[in-house]
């Protein structure tokens, strides 16, 4: 089978367009991944053409030997639907979990996102958690960025600011938001940093930078990334009308958790 004729391709291009269409991603910014299963691999196999193996720069043995689908570095959202086989690759990680080799895609030539390590590692993360997660997505959002100037980059504060912002967010994101101070992009630091927060959240704020999500399927990857980024909208809003005059309190949120079976964690009930 054609790898351009599978749904988890199809599903990849769509977030990957809707991400552009909700300005999500000025030129290469952001980057995606998705963690094939293993059937899917199985039914494009015969359009591979393995390249040499080279260091992922950090280990991740519990993705040895599975394919991932992601967003070449440097290359534009705006353009994955009209042309994935330009602008995505699939790779292969290794036995050890420690290398990995292009095996489709990228046709005109280059190199997976500059946040593998990020990427691979909060896959493996969550992969460690729960099997069914498979995506794992970083994007620029003007507002959650913007927020990372006002607000204290604690986990605290982000999650209960936002939550408070729209009521469905405690439904959405529970188990709250992390937040990882400024770092190099790129950079192993930022990959392990992020990773350790992805081991209590589905969602991590880059300080000054963006935000990463993780999800199960595109549609719920998606869906996290733009209901933080409107829960950010909504209090740049309120803050810009001088701030907040009423709003949710702990007893709101306490009984929002009883009715619809949440586990809030206390640290964001204070
Ligand atoms: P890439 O083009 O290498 O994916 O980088 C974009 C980005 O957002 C880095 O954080
Ligand atoms: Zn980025």
């Amino acid at each position: 089978m054609n790898v351009l004729d599978t749904e988890f391709l199809k599903g990849f291009a769509k977030l990957a367009n809707d991400g552009w269409l909700h300005n999500f991603h000025e030129r290469n910014g952001g980057n995606l991944s998705y963690r094939m299963k293993k059937e899917e691999a199985e039914s494009v196999k015969e359009c591979f053409n393995a390249k040499e193996w080279k260091e992922i720069g950090v280990s991740v043995p519990a993705l040895a030997g599975e394919y991932f689908l992601m967003t070449g570095s440097g290359k534009f959202f705006q353009n994955i639907q009209d042309d994935p086989e330009a602008n995505v690759c699939i790779i292969e990680v290794d036995d050890k979990g420690e290398k990995y080799r292009q095996v489709w895609g990228l046709k005109n030539g280059g190199k997976p996102t500059s946040e593998l390590p990020s990427h691979l590692m909060n896959l493996e993360v969550k992969k460690k958690i729960d099997d069914k997660y498979r995506v794992v997505y970083h994007a620029h959002p003007a507002n959650i960025v913007a927020l990372t100037f006002v607000l204290p980059l604690t986990d605290e504060a982000f999650t209960r600011e936002l939550w408070e912002m729209i009521t469905e967010c405690a439904m959405v994101f529970p188990s709250g938001l992390g937040v990882v101070e400024w770092m190099v992009p790129g950079s192993m630091e930022v990959a392990i940093a992020t990773s350790e927060k992805m081991k209590s959240y589905d969602a991590v704020v880059w300080a000054h930078h963006g935000l990463f999500a993780a999800g199960e399927d595109f549609d719920f990857t998606f869906g996290l990334m733009h209901t933080i980024e409107k829960a950010a909208e909504v209090l740049v809003k309120v803050k810009s009308m001088g701030g907040k005059q009423q709003t949710m309190s702990v007893k709101n949120l306490k009984d929002l958790a009883k009715d619809y079976d949440l586990v809030l964690p206390e640290k964001f009930l204070k």
